[in-house]
C-alpha cells in the first residue's frame, strides 16, 4: 500500500466513524510562544482540550506535518542513525474533545491495524502507564492481547506532554515487531533502542493542563490525542524495515545518490532528511537565522551539509536538491 494511500484509508476510517477531517496546521504553531514548532498532531487543538476554544465537532482527524528538532520533542541527532527517526515528518492522528476516552480509543484504533491494515496480531506489543489498570483492563479483557505482551512502562515513556506546559496525560503505544532478523528488545527491555521494535501509535487520555510550577490541573473534560507515525507504519505495510526504504523517499535517495560519491546509509538518511524539514520550515516561513526557529533551521543545513561533505556533493549542488527549481 503507497504512503498516500494510507494516510487516505486513515482519514475515511475516522470519518466513517463520526471524525470531522481537519487540515494540517503550519509547522510554525499559531500564538503559541511556548512551542518553537509543531511537534503533533495535537498542537492546533491545544486550546479546544483546554476548554478555551469551542469546535462544532467533538471527534477529529488530521495527517499533521511535525517537526522534531529543537525544544521538548527533539530528534535532531537521532537522524541518520536509526531507520525511525525524522525531523519532519507527518503524524496521523484522532482527537475526542470530551467525547469518547479509553475504551473506544483503544477499540478505535485496534480495530483500524488489525482489519483495516490487516496487520499481524502477533506481532503487535502494547505499553501502558504503570498504573493504568483500566487501560490494563480494556487491553487485556476486551481486546485480548497476551498479557506478556503488555508492558507497564514510567512517565519517561508513557507520560505524554507537548512542552513543559500544557495538556498531557497517560499514554498507552502500540509496537510492531519487525522480525528476528533485526535488532533490537521489546518495550521495557536493555535493548528496545534497537530498530526492531518499534512504536508504530500512541495513544494519550490527555487529562491535565501542566502549570509553570509543575501543578497538573484537571482538564474541563477527559480527552483522546493519538498519533500515528505516517513514514513508520508506511514501513510496515511495505514490508521494509526502514522509513527511509518507503516509496516517499525514493526519488530523493536517487537524487542524491546521483551527485554524490558512495558512502555510509546514515548519511543519505540525514540528507533525506534535512531536505524534507528545510523545504518544509522554508515554505511555512521560517528562515536561516541567529536565534529561535531560524537558528533550528540554520543548524539542519549545516548538519545535512557535514553529511553531504562526507559524500563529497559540492554545495551548489546540494541546495539544488532544496530548490530545484
Ligand atoms: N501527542 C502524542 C504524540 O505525539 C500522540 O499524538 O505522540
Amino acid at each position: 500500500m503507497k504512503t498516500n494511500e494510507i494516510r487516505e484509508l486513515f482519514i475515511r476510517y475516522f470519518e466513517d466513524n463520526g471524525h470531522q477531517a481537519v487540515e494540517s496546521s503550519p509547522l510554525v504553531p499559531g500564538n503559541d510562544p511556548t512551542l518553537l514548532f509543531t511537534n503533533a498532531g495535537m498542537v492546533q487543538f491545544k486550546d479546544v482540550f483546554l476548554g478555551n476554544d469551542d469546535r462544532a465537532y467533538s471527534r477529529a482527524v488530521s495527517s499533521q506535518r511535525c517537526l522534531r528538532a529543537g525544544g521538548k520533542h527533539n530528534d535532531l541527532e537521532n537522524v541518520g542513525y536509526t531507520t525511525r527517526h525524522h525531523t519532519f515528518f507527518e503524524m496521523l492522528g484522532n482527537f475526542s474533545f470530551g467525547d469518547y476516552f479509553k475504551e473506544e480509543a483503544i477499540h478505535l484504533a485496534w480495530n483500524f491495524i488489525t482489519e483495516e491494515l490487516k496487520l499481524d496480531k502477533d506481532r503487535l506489543w502494547v505499553t501502558i502507564f504503570e498504573d493504568d489498570d483500566e487501560a490494563a483492563s480494556i487491553w487485556l479483557d476486551q481486546i485480548g492481547i497476551q498479557s506478556d505482551r503488555l508492558v507497564r512502562m514510567g512517565k519517561e515513556s508513557n507520560f505524554w506532554s507537548m512542552g513543559d506546559t500544557g495538556p498531557c496525560g497517560p499514554c498507552s503505544e502500540i509496537f510492531y515487531d519487525h522480525g528476528s532478523d533485526i535488532h533490537g528488545g521489546p518495550p521495557g527491555s536493555k535493548d528496545e533502542d534497537g530498530d526492531r521494535f518499534v512504536e508504530i501509535w500512541n495513544l494519550v487520555f490527555m487529562q491535565f493542563d501542566r502549570q509553570d510550577d509543575g501543578t497538573m490541573n484537571p482538564l474541563p473534560k477527559p480527552s483522546v490525542d493519538t498519533g500515528m507515525g505516517l513514514e513508520r507504519i508506511a514501513a510496515v505495510m511495505q514490508n521494509v524495515h526502514s522509513n527511509y526504504d518507503i516509496d516517499l523517499f525514493q526519488n530523493l535517495l536517487s537524487a542524491i545518490k546521483n551527485i554524490s560519491n558512495q558512502g555510509d546509509d546514515s548519511h543519505y538518511r540525514v540528507i533525506a532528511d534535512h531536505i524534507r524539514s528545510t523545504a518544509f520550515l522554508i515554505a511555512d516561513g521560517v528562515t536561516p537565522g541567529n536565534e529561535g526557529r531560524g537558528y533550528v533551521l540554520r543548524r539542519i543545513i549545516r548538519r545535512a551539509l557535514r553529511h553531504g561533505y562526507e559524500l563529497e556533493i559540492q554545495t551548489p549542488f546540494f541546495f539544488s536538491l532544496i530548490f530545484p527549481f
